[in-house]
Formats: C-alpha cells, sequence, structure tokens
C-alpha cells in the first residue's frame, strides 16, 4: 500500500509520506506552485468546544482500523474519514451559520456525519441530509461498481455505514444509500445552507456535485469541497461561477454564495 499524501498533513504522518510527495513535485512543479499559493492563501476554522469530541470519535476509528487489513481494487483498506483540522471547519461552520439544512456526500464509517450532527445538537436545530455509495470490507456486499480512481476507504464487517454517528445524535440524520449521481437531485431539491462533497472525486462526479450543490445553496450559504487536488474540475468549475473563495489548505476551500 503506498502512503496517501494528497494534504501535506497526510504526507507528514504517514512512513514514506514525505519522500512520495517530494516525487509528486518533482513530477508536477505546475501543481506544486498552486498548492503552495493556496497554502498560503489559507485560514483554519478551530473549533476548540468540538475539539474533544472529534478526538474521541477519530479515536475510536482508528482503534477499530487497527484490526482491519487488506485489500481492495489493490488498494490498502483505510477509514477515510476526514482529517481533524476539516472536522473543525465542519464544527465551527455549523456552530456559526446555524443551517436550516446540511447536505454531505460521502459517508463511509460516519465521522464528518457525527461532528456536523454533534453540532447540530448544541445549536438544537438543522437536519443533515447524507448521501453515500458505501464499500465495505466484505466484497460480497458490494452491488455496484466503483470510479477506478477510489482509494481505499471502507467499511469493516459487522459495521454499518456512519457507525460513528452515535444513537442520540440520529434524529436529525437521514441516511440515503446509492450513487450520488442518481440520489442527489431529490436529496437537494428543497435547497440546503452548506453543502459538503466528499465522495467521488473523478472529475466527472465534482463537476456534477459541485454545480447541483451550488445551484441548490440559499443566498449566504456554503460548498465545502474537499479532495479538489484530485481532479481539475474545482478550477474548471470556479472559472465559471467566479465564487468568493477560502482556502482552507491545497486539498479544501469554502465557495460562499452571495
Ligand atoms: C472519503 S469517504 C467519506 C469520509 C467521510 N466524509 C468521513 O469523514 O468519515 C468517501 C465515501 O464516498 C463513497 N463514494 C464513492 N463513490 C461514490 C459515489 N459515486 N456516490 C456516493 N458515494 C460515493 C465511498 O464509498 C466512501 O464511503
Amino acid at each position: 500500500m503506498s502512503a496517501d499524501v494528497s494534504t501535506p498533513a497526510k504526507a507528514i504522518a504517514r512512513p514514506g509520506g514525505l519522500v512520495r510527495l517530494a516525487k509528486k513535485v518533482i513530477r508536477k512543479p505546475g501543481y506544486a506552485v498552486k498548492a503552495l499559493g493556496r497554502t498560503l492563501a489559507s485560514r483554519q476554522f478551530p473549533a476548540p468546544e468540538g475539539r474533544d469530541f472529534i478526538a474521541e470519535r477519530i479515536g475510536v476509528v482508528s482503534g477499530v482500523f487497527t484490526q482491519v487489513s487488506g485489500q481492495t481494487r489493490g488498494k490498502g483498506f483505510g477509514h477515510g474519514a476526514i482529517l481533524a483540522p476539516h472536522a473543525e471547519l465542519l464544527w465551527s461552520l455549523v456552530r456559526d451559520r446555524k443551517p436550516a439544512r446540511v447536505v454531505e456526500t460521502g459517508v463511509c464509517n460516519g465521522l464528518s456525519s457525527a461532528v456536523i450532527l454533534a453540532a447540530m445538537d448544541r445549536n438544537g436545530f438543522g437536519e443533515l441530509i447524507s448521501v453515500d455509495l458505501p464499500e465495505f470490507t466484505d466484497p460480497a456486499l458490494n452491488t455496484e461498481a466503483f470510479w477506478e480512481g477510489k482509494g481505499g476507504a471502507v467499511v469493516p464487517a459487522g459495521r454499518e455505514v456512519g457507525w460513528l454517528v452515535p444513537a442520540e445524535l440520529r434524529g436529525r440524520w437521514t441516511l440515503q444509500l446509492g450513487r450520488s449521481s442518481v440520489l442527489l437531485p431529490a436529496a437537494l431539491a428543497g435547497g440546503c445552507d452548506i453543502f459538503i462533497h466528499d465522495s467521488e472525486h473523478s472529475y466527472e462526479n465534482q463537476m456534477f456535485e459541485f454545480r447541483l450543490g451550488w445551484d441548490a445553496l440559499r443566498p449566504g450559504g456554503v460548498l465545502v469541497a474537499t479532495d479538489i487536488n484530485w481532479s481539475n474540475a474545482f478550477d474548471d468549475f470556479c472559472r465559471q461561477v467566479r465564487p468568493r473563495r477560502q482556502f482552507v489548505d491545497h486539498s479544501c476551500c469554502l465557495m460562499f454564495k452571495r
């Protein structure tokens, strides 16, 4: 299994990650310059209030995955959860904006969903609609084909999609299982205040989700685009829409709707 170096933080955290990152920079110097510019223009969204909850949930999923080994489509199994700074970003957006409805794609074991729902619980307000086409460690449970670029994010044996979401936080949650290209139009039909893309990072799917999510956002809403470094969709979308943007790091950007 090769180390995931899709963000500098991951590169530092994984064995051999910095060497892989250096090779990537040599292979694509143009992108490295762009990534540096985005990193320098980025802003963190710390959420001290949510830090204990986030650390505890990350500890739980990391602990479970110490016992999960194997591969799917030649990629090592992983929990696929968002990084702690991105989890704090979601917490802080929900607490500051008090959204009536958040729609996200990409659940897997459920860290982002758990964080959004915990912050909504503090607000005493809001609902979350999540869309996910899950991949399980047990191949018998995988009924649909995945994008060839997909990494190894999986739900382990004996667990359900979004199992990290505590039972007491599920009252505000609707989880829909299937491909986002099929389910998202209906999920977004009622509009939303925050849209988060964290599912399939192919060019076609990112473009599809950015367009649909953006159109569904109410005025003053925000689109959270993750893994923007996986394809050119983010750049092409921004050229079309020219949104006000705030980079969180080189792989994640907020787009604000006026
Ligand atoms: C990176 S994981 C999401 C992690 C999650 N946000 C968290 O914080 O734990 C991406 C998820 O998107 C799912 N996925 C892949 N292709 C998809 C598609 N076309 N539509 C919907 N979900 C998809 C994957 O199976 C996986 O469960």
